[in-house]
Parts: C-alpha cells; structure tokens; sequence
C-alpha cells in the first residue's frame, strides 16, 4: 500500500515535469535552447526561436549563427548538410524525422514478397554468462539442436590496449569450445562469436575501445590476427561485431567513427578472406533512427554477409526520461514499430536478403502507475513508474526471461492479445505488466519477415528460453529438432547409431 501511495505520487510528479511545454519565446536576455531568436514582436517585445532566415536573418536577436539540421530550401547558409541523415524527411522547418510532420507525404517502399525467404536462417545468441544465474539456466550440451541454424556466442571482448581478443571472464571463455562442440552433434550448425555488447561500451575501460580499432590500422592489425587465431582454436566459423553504438555520443562514440567502422569492416572483410577460411562476418543494427545514424548502412551492407537488426528493446523504463515518451508501458517487440524501424534500412536501398530480423525470447516490463485511480489501465499506454520485480532466475528489474514468465503464466496470469503490435501482454499481481512473443506472436513476425524478403531471424537468446519459444519457432519452420545428450555421455547411443563419433 505504501508502495503504491509512493508510485502515484513519483507518477504525478514525474507528469507535471514532462507536461512542461518547450518554451519557444526568447529576447535579448533569454537566449533559444535551440535555434535563433527572431525578430521582436512590436507588443511583446519577444522574439519566437527558430530557423532559417525568417529567424536567423534580418531581426535576429541572438544564437543568429544557428544553422538546422537539413535544409528545407533555404540553402547551405542557413543549413549544416542539404540531405537528414539516412535519408530521413527533413521538416518545412528544418528538423530530420520520420513521422508524417517531416515527411509532407513522402512514404518509404517496402520490400514485398510471398516466399519464405526467412527460413534460410534461424541464429540464436547464447549468453556465455548465462550459467552465473542461480536458476533457469543452459548449459552449452543443453542447447536445443537442429532448429538453429547458426550459434552466435555473446560476447567476448577486445583489450583496450593490446586490442587482443579478450574474455568477458573465465566462466564465460570456458564455455567457448563446448559451444563449438555442438557443430559434432549437428554438422550443419555454425557457431560465429559476437564481440561487444552493450555493456562494453558502458563507462569503464572498454567504453572508446571500438572508436579506438577503427580509427588505427595498427590497432586493426592486432586485433585481426589475435581473432583469427581465436577462431581457429576455438572453432568458430564467423565473427558477428556488436559495436553499441558508433557516432553515438551517449555510448563513448565520436563522429569519426561513421567512416572509421566501414573502412574497419572492409579491412576486417580482407583479412578473414585472406586467411584462406570461409568465414562469416555480420554486425548487429538498433531499429532506432536515433543510433542507427550513426552506421554508414549503405558503405556496410556490400561489405557483410548480413545485417542482424534488434527489433526488441524498443521501449523499456527508460523511456520515462525520454521526454516525447514518457513513463507509459508499450510492448518492447511491437511489430508497428519494428515496421518502421526497417523502413529506414529501404529508405537507403539495403537488400532485405542481408537483413536479418531480431526475435525477443524474454519480455520487458513495467509497472503501472495509478493501479489506485485506474484498476482497469493495465493495456499498453499506461502509466508505469518502475520496472517490475526482477525475475527470480534473471534477477534484473524490468527483464523478465521467457522461461520465468511461462512460470507466471502456469500460475494463473491474464494474458492478452495485441494483434496489431503482434505483441503479447501478461499481467499479474494487480500491477505487473509485461510485454513478451509466443507461439502466436512469433508467426506473425516470421510471417512479416517473409513478407519483407528478410534472410532470415535471429533470436536472443537461446538461453533465456525453457524450449517453449524455440520448439514453437522450429515448429513454424518446418525444423526437426535433433536428439541433444546429456553433459556427460551416453556413449551407447552414439554406437548403436552407428556414426562411430566419440563424445
Ligand atoms: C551544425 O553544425 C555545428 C558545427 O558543426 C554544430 O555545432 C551544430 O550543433 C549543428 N546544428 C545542428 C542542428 O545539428
Ligand atoms: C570474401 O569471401 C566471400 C565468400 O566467402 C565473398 O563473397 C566476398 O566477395 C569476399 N570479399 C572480399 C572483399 O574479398
Ligand atoms: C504499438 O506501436 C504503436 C505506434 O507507436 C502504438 O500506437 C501502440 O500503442 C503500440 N502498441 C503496444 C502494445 O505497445
């Protein structure tokens, strides 16, 4: 009850703050947060913030030297670049956007196709650490076989200083192999390694590591040949570079690294082909404009096998800070938005056949504000004031692992059915909310794969799962799941089938 009591209040007060209009009057004194401060108006005496030359010419009151983002028709005086990045609408006032405000319009041409052309490939992220939980774990000989098509490792690192291939620990590191063993089992499996993740570039010694390699050839030449001898070693047959995020300046990137991480991955593309190996090379995308500007998608996609795109995490509790969102519970895999998000990939001609779309075996939630004023707003766009309970293997408030909410819903949860964001909302405890795919949820979105001539879906994580999703996935793909064994043996079986493999 307390807890509740507080949450309406932290609620309240976190409204009355986004609720505060951007104020666009300016003066002399009063300078403009963004823009130039136009001429005054004869009563007031204020001027209004904005751009090109109405605002920034003949009157301007100050921050006259502002220029927009894109230009709108004004010209290069005015304007930083003619064009928004990825080719986004650039706005009558000079602003880069996606949304009907920018585009006056213009729509963007998807990809249309009425084959499978997804079910070439099935990856799954497996988390290295994933043993460290206390509960709801996977053990490499626990993977389920014969549905994936490719293993991508998560992650190891690089040195930020020998740039030399680098565990995340040794629990992690000594799992490697026994990953790659799996290719015994299931000879047509690959096993790639992911180097990065989000938490390599958090603050801490790793955080420019990346713009670091792709601004140094030297750098590169470390790196390259420790990765290659890695893989060798350890039997990977590709590498799948998770750089989160280039240029952005919230994740330790600067503007160089937009050309850096091309000429780093054409680079990295000779040397592997050079080896005389055939091995793999993928990086993964975010599905937001906000991060995805800083890839040169259009210099990359020649250069790669495919593009792994993270159509989840869309929203989370970190968009109550975002001002244009706010604290409301949205569904993390909505499929709307995910739409959108590829969209930016078309507006820059990428082939849908080196695109490979993101599947969330795991749910984001949120827990609702003004359970009190509203019982009844538990739906997506209700109000939340925190993550919800961590779950009791993954432990992380706002995550919630596809095997915890399995549990959740066996124990007597209310689910219901977003059919158009193909989007499954759970709902518990009067105010646990939390958005996660199933069976139903996962058709659709293979479904809108093919439909977008993608080559194929990619899942995180393999290991968060209990093999409810997998199974289900394996089932729409028309995949047999293959006998896996036990940690240990039954070396019987392995004789009685005759293949004469020794585990
Ligand atoms: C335009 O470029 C200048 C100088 O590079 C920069 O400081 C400014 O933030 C840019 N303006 C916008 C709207 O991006
Ligand atoms: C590298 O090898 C792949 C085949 O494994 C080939 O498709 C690609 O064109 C080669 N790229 C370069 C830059 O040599
Ligand atoms: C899905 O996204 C659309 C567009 O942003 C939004 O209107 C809708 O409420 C979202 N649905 C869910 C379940 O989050």
């Amino acid at each position: 009850m307390r807890l509740q009591l507080y949450s309406f209040l932290w609620c309240l007060l976190l409204q009355v703050a986004l609720g505060q209009e951007d104020d666009l009057s300016c003066s002399k004194t009063k300078a403009c947060e963004i823009g130039c401060c136009g001429p005054p108006d004869p009563t007031t005496g204020l001027g209004v913030c904005g751009l090109g030359p109405d605002f920034c010419g003949t009157g301007c009151q100050g921050t006259c030297d502002y220029k927009s983002e894109c230009d709108p028709g004004w010209g290069l005086d005015w304007s930083n670049a003619t064009d928004c990045p990825l080719n986004v609408c650039c706005s009558k006032f000079g602003f880069c956007g996606t949304t009907a405000d920018f585009c006056n319009g213009k729509v963007v041409v998807s990809p249309e196709c009425s084959g499978r052309s997804s079910d070439q490939k099935t990856i799954g992220y497996y988390e290295g650490w994933n043993l460290q939980r206390t509960c709801g774990t996977m053990a490499p000989e626990d993977i389920p076989l014969g549905y994936y098509t490719h293993i991508n490792f998560a992650f190891a690192l690089i040195h930020p200083t020998t740039f030399h291939i680098a565990p995340m620990d040794a629990g992690t590191a000594s799992l490697y192999t026994r990953v790659t063993a799996l290719k015994e089992k299931d000879p047509t499996l690959k096993v790639w390694i992911a180097i990065g993740g989000w938490a390599m570039n958090d603050p801490g010694p790793t955080r420019t590591t990346f713009s670091d390699l792709a601004k140094s050839e030297s750098a590169q030449d470390a790196f390259f040949e420790s990765l290659i001898k890695f893989m060798l070693e350890n039997g990977f047959d590709g590498v799948d570079i998770d750089w989160e995020y280039p240029g952005a300046e919230d994740r330790g990137g600067i503007p160089e690294d937009f050309d850096n991480f091309v000429t780093f991955m054409r680079n990295l593309r000779n040397r592997l082909n050079g080896s005389g190996n055939a091995f793999g090379l993928s990086i993964t995308l975010p599905a937001s404009y906000w991060y995805l500007k800083g890839f040169n998608i259009i210099e990359l996609d020649p250069i790669l096998d495919w593009f792994n795109i993270m159509t989840y995490d869309i929203h989370g509790t970190w968009d109550s800070t975002v001002k244009s969102i706010g604290p409301y519970a949205f569904a993390h895999t909505n499929l709307t938005e995910i739409n959108q998000g590829l969209e930016l990939l078309w507006r820059n001609n990428i082939n849908p056949e080196r695109v490979v779309l993101g599947l969330g075996f795991y749910g984001r939630s949120t827990y609702p504000c003004f359970t009190m004023k509203d019982p009844s707003c538990m739906h997506a766009g209700c109000e939340f004031s925190d993550g919800a309970k961590g779950g009791a293997c993954t432990g992380t408030p706002g995550v919630l692992s596809a095997h915890e909410i399995v549990q959740i819903i066996d124990d007597g949860a209310t689910v219901t059915f977003d059919k158009e964001a193909a989007a499954k909302i759970v709902t518990w405890d009067s105010d646990q909310w939390v958005s996660w795919d199933d069976a139903e949820t996962l058709e659709l979105k293979l479904n809108y794969a093919n439909r977008r001539c993608l080559g194929g879906t990619m899942v995180w994580a393999i290991d968060l799962d209990d093999g409810t999703l997998i199974d289900a996935l394996g089932g729409l793909l028309g995949r047999e799941k293959k006998e896996t064994y036990p940690t240990g043996g039954w070396k019987w079986l392995y004789a009685d089938l005759g293949s004469g493999q020794e585990e």
